[in-house]
Formats: structure tokens, sequence, C-alpha cells
């Protein structure tokens, strides 16, 4: 594990846990937050209630307050309930979870239901940050659906709405439909995908600042990829195996690019660089980031403290990968 020089050798991450504000609501969320997914045990392959639960106690013991799953992500929100019982004194912690994904007029209904099922599972009676989960596109669908949230907020079961945009693919339509959330007025925090590889919703982060919506960011490690860890030929057996062979290897072949030219390896690690690059961006609010086991947390916090990417490489990083945003699109 590499430690920065910054904190004078110490292992201490609690110190080391920077907050920034959420957009304008009031809450502080760590820099690094915890990406809940692949705890479920499944879109990551197997992953065990012990390894889950010590993911998230190594997070929340190292000071970690923020913490993202969604009713998608299997046994996630269970394993995340479980844990907040042990932690019911820490009123610090933020949780944010998600609806069903994929919307239609008619699914709206539902979103209610999908919320207490998630209250339950969580074991809490409001979630900080809910999430419409890919979020509709045509402009009465959004209208009517955001009247539903703002109905549960005035409830008290959710404080704020949040939009996590679409999948997959960043293009032109993910950047103007993060607009289109960002001037309903209706929306608190945007969640979308940013990475050294996919920089493209980066031309909305200061539109979304200025009007007080909190920017999560996910994908920071473009699902390990970044790590540097997987070579050219690398065969995924769960969901890192819808990519063709063909884009798979031209990814990480950019990793592999990236790693040889960027020449970080001597102060941090690759994943502590990708991390390192979407936090030097002062509009984000958090970037949420997977993790399979106690070790990968580690080093995933411990790069909220490493100093900033130099200039040079930072330039040479931003705008050079734009091109291939949407050939991520399985
Ligand atoms: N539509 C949506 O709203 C949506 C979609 C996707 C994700 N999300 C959210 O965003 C979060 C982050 O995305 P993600 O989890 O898919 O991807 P990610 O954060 O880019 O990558 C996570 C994976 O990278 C590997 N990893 C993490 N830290 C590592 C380290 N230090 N060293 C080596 N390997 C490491 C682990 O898998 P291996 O060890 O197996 O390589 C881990 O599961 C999710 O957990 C979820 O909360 C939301």
């Amino acid at each position: 594990m590499h430690c920065p020089a910054a904190c004078g050798g110490e292992l201490n991450p609690k110190r080391l846990m920077k907050k920034r504000f959420l957009g304008n609501t009031g809450l502080a969320v760590s820099e690094v937050g915890f990406g809940a997914w692949a705890i479920g045990g499944i879109g990551y392959g197997e992953v065990s209630e012990c390894q889950a639960y010590n993911c998230l106690e190594t997070y929340i013991e190292a000071g970690g307050n923020y913490i993202d799953t969604a009713r998608a992500y299997d046994e996630s929100e269970k394993y995340i309930g479980r844990i907040l019982t042990k932690y019911s004194q820490n009123d610090d912690l933020i949780i944010s979870t998600k609806t069903t994904k994929g919307f239609s007029a008619e699914s709206i209904k539902d979103i209610r239901k999908e919320l207490d099922c998630s209250l339950r599972m969580l074991k809490r009676d409001y979630v900080d940050v809910y999430f419409l989960h890919n979020p509709p596109e045509d402009s009465e669908v959004i209208k009517r659906v955001l009247d539903q949230m703002q109905e549960l907020k005035f409830q008290g079961k959710i404080r704020t709405v949040g939009a996590s945009i679409k999948s997959s693919k960043v293009d032109d339509n993910t950047v103007n439909l993060c607009r289109q959330y960002i001037l309903t007025g209706k929306v608190d925090v945007i969640q979308v995908i940013y990475s050294i590889l996919r920089q493209k919703n980066a031309s909305v982060f200061k539109q979304a600042y200025e009007h007080g919506v909190g920017i999560v960011v996910r994908s920071v490690l473009e699902s390990g990829f970044l790590t540097g860890k997987y070579n050219i030929g690398h065969t995924f057996n769960d969901q890192r195996n819808r990519w063709s062979r063909e884009k798979l290897d031209f990814i990480l072949g950019m990793v592999a690019d990236i790693k040889f030219n960027s020449k970080t390896q001597e102060i941090m690690t690759l994943g502590q660089a990708a991390i390192r690059f979407v936090l030097d961006n002062k509009y984000i609010s958090t970037a949420i980031i997977g993790a399979k086991n106690k070790e990968q947390v580690m080093e995933n916090i411990l790069a909220a403290n490493i100093s900033p990417i130099n200039k040079k490489l930072a330039l040479k990083l931003k705008g050079k990968f734009t091109h291939i945003d949407n050939l991520f699109n399985p």
C-alpha cells in the first residue's frame, strides 16, 4: 500500500478523509465514497457477506461517510442495513440508494413501493439521496417522476432527489440529459460517469455546481480496468464479460498506454492516480469507488490525500481520450 508522503508516513486515513459539500443539500460527503455494487455479491463475482462487511467496516472506520447502493445490487442494501445497526450512533453516515432501473409512465406509481423495500433493507426511516436509476428521457415522464420524488421528500422518506444518469454510453445525449435534469430545479444531486478514459460529462460540472446540484462521479476505476492489473486478453466471468473481446482489448490497451506514459507508479498506484485525477476537479463532491476487500478500500481512500497530479500529466490526460467515450458501449 502506498502511503503518500504528505501524511508523514503514517497510515491514519481518518485524518485524510476530507469532505466536500454535496451541492446545496447541506450534506458534507467524504471525497472518496464507497460504491456498494460489488459487495452485493454477483455483479463483480462472488463476495461473501463477511467480505462485504469487512469492506464497509474498513471504510467507515477510516472516516468514510458516504455509501452508494441500489435496489439492483443484489444483497448490497441488506449488508449495509446490518452494518448501519452497528454504527447507529454515527449520524454522520450518508446513504444513497436508487429506484429500480428503467422507467415508463406506468412504473412511476411503483417508486414508493420500491423505496419502502429499500428502507426495510437499510433499516432506516429515510435515505439521504434517492436516485432515479437510469432516469427517463421523455420530458413529460421526467416531470411526473420528479413530482413523485418531491412528494417523497415532503413526506420525509428521502432527504434529497438524485438522478443517476445512464450507464455505459457517454455521448452528447448523455450530456444533454444531465443538463435537462439540472435545469428542472427539482434535482439536488446528479451521479455520472467520469474517469480518465471517459471525460465528456465534465462539460456539465460547472453548470451543476452553479445551480447548487451536487456531483457524484462513478466508474472512476472503469470497473477495475484503470488499476492496470488486467492485461490484454484477460477474460471475465462477471458483468465485465459484456464487452466484446475486441472492445475489451482496446480498453485494456489504452490503460497499458497510460500506465507506460504516466510514470505515476513511483508515488502512487495507477488506481490512485485515476482517483486523484477526478478529485482534482473542484466541482466534484465525491467519487464513489467500488471495492471487494479491505486492502482495496484502504488503497482507494488513501488516494484522497495524495497531492494533485502534476500539471503536465493532467494536461496530457485531460481531453486525450474524449474520442473514445462512446467505445465503452459494449
Ligand atoms: N447506473 C448507475 O447508477 C451505476 C452504474 C454503475 C455503478 N454505479 C455505482 O458506482 C460505483 C462504482 O462503480 P463500479 O463499482 O462498477 O466500478 P469501479 O469503482 O470503477 O471499480 C470497482 C472494481 O474495481 C476493482 N478495484 C477497486 N479498487 C481496487 C484497488 N484498489 N485495486 C485493485 N482493484 C480494485 C474491484 O474489482 P476486481 O477486484 O474484481 O477487479 C472493484 O469491484 C458502484 O459500486 C455503484 O455504487 C452506479
